[in-house]
């Protein structure tokens, strides 16, 4: 079996369409309000007779997000060798993925069933491949500073945004889905923030570097713009999640807006450059 397998050869059947993320952010159907960033989403309501179509938008996005987590983690077992080394992984690594494997294939069923509940179609949104492409990285403390760290993080406040808003509509089927998932996330992002560390102990030079990808990693995911009443949880759930208070206060500070654009095409640097086919 290949090492690496690339952004276009990942295996989906015709009801899939690869879309660039920029077209699934603006897609209409998301709302007005949506510019690219979930922290930034509007809020959902009960009141508000958008939120469950921009609820369904969401769910069938982070539907595919769980698909990809569970390709990005089972790579990182397959992709390095068994080592200590910069470009290898650790046995105990590799057991935390195959752990995260088993989680994410139980989220993408989940997220199924729950589709179902909400009326949403398997394909009824294009899927964007940017976790995916985060988890090209050739180091895998890189690859889960990325993946585990900075977009789970983000699902993080997608699954507590999404279970205040199954409370208040009074869905419980909403509800428990969203509270189960949370819970496992919390672990995939606090490996995130282990793993760093673990992989660095002994090389100050990999860790100053693997620091400074991460300084920016959690700016473009864990940064300014949330909801006020949904601040305090996010902060709660990352502190959970192995991040300091400084580490949050240090992502609220914006980036300018060329250094951004340079982080965004560092996290999936690892990616072979191809666009989606349509
Ligand atoms: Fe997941
Ligand atoms: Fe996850």
């Amino acid at each position: 079996m290949k090492r690496f397998l690339p952004v276009d050869e990942l295996a989906r059947d015709a009801r899939f369409a690869w879309i660039h993320e920029s077209e699934r952010t603006n897609d209409p159907r998301s709302g007005p309000q949506n510019n690219g960033n979930y922290q930034r989403a509007p809020r959902f309501s009960p009141d508000d007779e958008d939120s469950l179509d921009r609820a369904r938008g969401l769910m069938h996005g982070i539907f595919m997000g769980e698909v990809q987590a569970l390709e990005g983690a089972g790579r990182t077992c397959w992709d390095f060798d068994t080592g200590a080394g910069e470009h290898e992984a650790p046995y105990a690594l590799k057991l935390d993925m195959a752990r995260q494997c088993w989680d994410e294939s139980r989220h993408v069923e989940i997220s199924i069933k729950l589709a179902e509940w909400m009326g949403t179609e398997i394909g009824e949104f294009g899927e964007g491949r940017g976790l995916y492409q985060a988890a090209c990285n050739p180091d895998p403390a890189l690859r889960l500073t990325a993946v585990n760290r900075g977009i789970e993080g983000l699902a993080i406040d997608v699954f507590a945004t999404m279970r205040k808003f199954g409370q208040a509509a009074g869905d419980p089927v909403l509800t428990f889905c969203e509270d189960w998932m949370l819970a496992d996330e919390v672990t995939h992002v606090k490996m995130g923030s282990d793993w760093l560390r673990r992989l660095t102990a002994d090389d100050p030079e990999r860790r100053e570097r693997a620091l400074e990808f991460q300084r920016l990693v959690d700016k473009i995911f864990s940064s300014a713009g949330r909801a006020e009443e949904s601040k305090e949880d996010a902060r709660q759930f990352r502190k959970l999640a192995g991040f300091s208070d400084e580490d949050i206060d240090e992502a609220h500070v914006p980036l300018a807006a060329e250094e951004e654009r340079a982080a965004r095409l560092a996290l999936v640097a690892g990616s072979r450059t191809v666009a989606p086919s349509r």
